[in-house]
């Protein structure tokens, strides 16, 4: 049993066994030509996954650090960021900004709400920004950002490097970095890419690529410095540092199922999972964090109702064979947290709602049972 838990938690996601058995091959050396043959294959179809012409990176280490490269290349001491934040993740962006030595503007979002246009349109008329950074979607509270309008109003309106974390969509949800002119696209294997965790993935455009040349300062960590990076992506024949090539191979896999599901289908596929379990979670009368026009597809954070207490649901679940997340910051402990994305199916909504009707009867919740379950069904018809 314990080997059969079902990961419902905002990432890491379910793996799939091909993808995951991926790992278990021999490695080769970062050199073998097989290899690099896999690498240049793999960092095509991430393009077409980041919907980019432009440069793709894949770089051991977790979503973070992507978000720290996207920034700390873009950004030198003294330069003005506006960040958006609406959770706990669009902080990330404003504790790097300082620690490259950028002067962050916060355009603080409550949490459950996302962002206005006419917003960050006010945010640029007050002052030049050398970057505005962007949480697609916030993981601490579910909510989605328009990112592609906030796109078109910084594209218009500064001259301002645009840069998304997209760690909890991409592969989930559209995004399209070079048509919603996204200077730099952040993002992370373990999530709707159905990868274990461990690869930073990242696509810029040229502008970036041409920031770098005209930099005044060098980049203020060397790993991270796109420039160590780029020759490796133009040619994996290439070595700045030994690529985490199990995890390439892995990468390789998923990016090849995801582009056989077809993109538009994978969004879709997204879309009628997260319908199904927040109406059933409506029909259970229990509260979403997010404002509903702005609930993203790839996660839902929900506050639990009077008298359930977080520990005991979320071990009740696990007992149902299902792992749930906690809430976290200012609203940890009044919530929780389940992700649908990646390789999640039919299967994994339906028998998630059915364990938490399950769990709730369980905590004395009162509620009419199958009320979730049968909201759920009237969006998978
Ligand atoms: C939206 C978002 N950004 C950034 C991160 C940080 O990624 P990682 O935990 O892989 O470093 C996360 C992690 O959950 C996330 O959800």
């Amino acid at each position: 049993m314990s080997e059969r838990k079902l990961l419902m938690i905002p990432g890491p996601t379910n793996v799939a066994p091909l993808v995951l058995r991926a790992l278990s091959r021999p490695t080769l050396a970062h050199t073998d030509p097989q290899f690099v043959e896999t690498f240049k294959e793999t960092l095509d179809n991430l393009k077409k996954v980041f919907m980019t012409k432009h440069e793709v990176f894949a770089i051991a280490g977790s979503g973070t650090l992507a978000l720290e490269i996207g920034l700390a290349n873009i950004i030198e001491p003294g330069d003005k960021v506006l960040n958006i934040v609406m959770g706990y993740f669009g902080d990330y962006f404003v504790k790097i900004s300082k620690a490259h030595g950028g002067v962050p503007t916060v355009l603080d979002i409550l949490w459950g709400k996302c962002a206005k246009p006419d917003q960050v349109k006010d945010a640029l008329e007050k002052e030049d920004y050398k970057a505005v950074t962007i949480t697609h979607v916030d993981t601490s509270t579910g909510a989605v950002n328009p990112v592609r309008e906030i796109a078109q109003i910084v594209h218009e309106n500064s001259d301002a490097f645009y840069i998304v974390d997209t760690v909890c969509s991409l592969g989930g949800l559209e995004v399209r970095a070079d048509d919603w002119h996204i200077d730099a696209c952040v993002s992370g294997s373990q999530k709707c890419i159905g990868v274990p965790p461990g690869l930073a993935l990242i696509s810029v455009n040229d502008r970036v690529l041409n920031l770098l040349e005209s930099r005044k300062t060098p980049v203020s960590f060397w790993y991270g410095d796109l420039k160590n990076w780029l020759p490796v992506m133009k040619d994996p024949s290439k070595y700045f540092a030994t690529p985490a090539v199990n995890m390439i191979y892995s990468l390789s896999e998923s990016l090849k199922a995801i582009l056989a599901e077809g993109l538009e289908t994978r969004f879709r596929r997204h879309h009628i999972m997260a319908e199904a379990f927040r109406s059933a979670l409506g029909g259970l009368k229990v509260k979403l964090v997010a404002d509903l026009n702005c609930a993203a597809d790839t996660l839902t954070a929900a506050y639990y109702p009077d008298g359930i207490e977080d520990l005991a649901f979320r071990n009740g679940m696990r007992q149902c064979g299902i792992v749930v997340a906690a809430t976290i910051g200012p609203i940890k402990g009044k919530g929780f947290r389940v992700g649908h994305m990646g390789n999640v199916s039919q299967n994994d909504i339906m028998s998630t709602i059915g364990s938490i009707e399950v769990t709730l009867k369980r905590l004395d919740y009162n509620f009419n049972a199958g009320a979730g379950l049968a909201a759920a069904q009237q969006k998978l018809l």
